[in-house]
């Protein structure tokens, strides 16, 4: 709690009523790549608690669908659906409450840590490429993809899988990251819309 306390993104989230520091990663990601446009239909997938889609509306997103496996407290202009992106039926519940072209698809979901590098990393590609398929699934042609990954060996082919499927794809590491964390995003934007991945 004490480092908690002596983190200034958590200190400058507190202050500014974001629900997580991960708000100003969005931020960050926003500034370099302008990602989210007024109006835009965007999926937050892993949204608990809700930072990013704080994000997403003030940069004038028209809906925000937030994802968690997690429960989430209710944000205005906000609509929630709780789901494991791990289950097979995840894609078609998220694709029927999407309803229409999606224009962003952000994912800042992460594993439950282990401890075990390798291990962790494993589960993080797998679940960027969930990510990956929600995108797929429900991008309209031009749309745009952010998702967190940790860093390791399976991570160059993933980057060379969401190549494929969009116009520039980008690595980028936010100041706002941990220090020494594996984490690092994707920025992928000009979905092609050839088929799903
Ligand atoms: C780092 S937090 C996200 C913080 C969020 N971006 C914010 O700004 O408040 C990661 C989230 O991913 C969610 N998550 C992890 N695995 C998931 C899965 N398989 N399906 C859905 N959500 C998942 C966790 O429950 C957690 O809420």
């Amino acid at each position: 709690m004490k480092d908690r306390k002596r983190d200034p993104y958590y200190r400058k989230a507190k202050a500014s009523g974001y629900r997580s520091r991960a708000a100003y990663k969005l931020l960050q990601i926003q500034n370099r790549y302008h990602v989210i446009r007024r109006g835009d239909i965007v999926i937050d997938l892993g949204a608990a608690p809700g930072g990013w889609s704080q994000v997403a509306r003030e940069l004038g997103a028209s809906r925000v669908l937030a994802v968690d496996r997690a429960f989430m407290e209710p944000l205005e202009g906000v609509s929630f659906l709780k789901v494991d992106a791990g289950d097979d039926s995840a894609l078609s519940l998220i694709a029927a409450e999407a309803k229409t072209g999606t224009h962003v698809v952000l994912s800042d979901m992460a594993p439950r840590l282990s401890g075990t590098r390798s291990l962790d990393h494993a589960r993080s590609v797998d679940l960027a490429e969930r990510a990956l398929a929600v995108a797929g699934g429900t991008l309209r042609e031009g749309g745009r993809f952010v998702t967190k990954v940790f860093q390791g060996d399976m991570f160059p082919s993933f980057l060379r899988r969401v190549q494929e499927k969009f116009a520039r794809s980008k690595g980028f590491s936010p100041p706002a990251s941990p220090r020494g964390s594996a984490e690092i995003y994707i920025v992928a934007q000009g979905w092609q819309g050839r088929g799903t991945p």
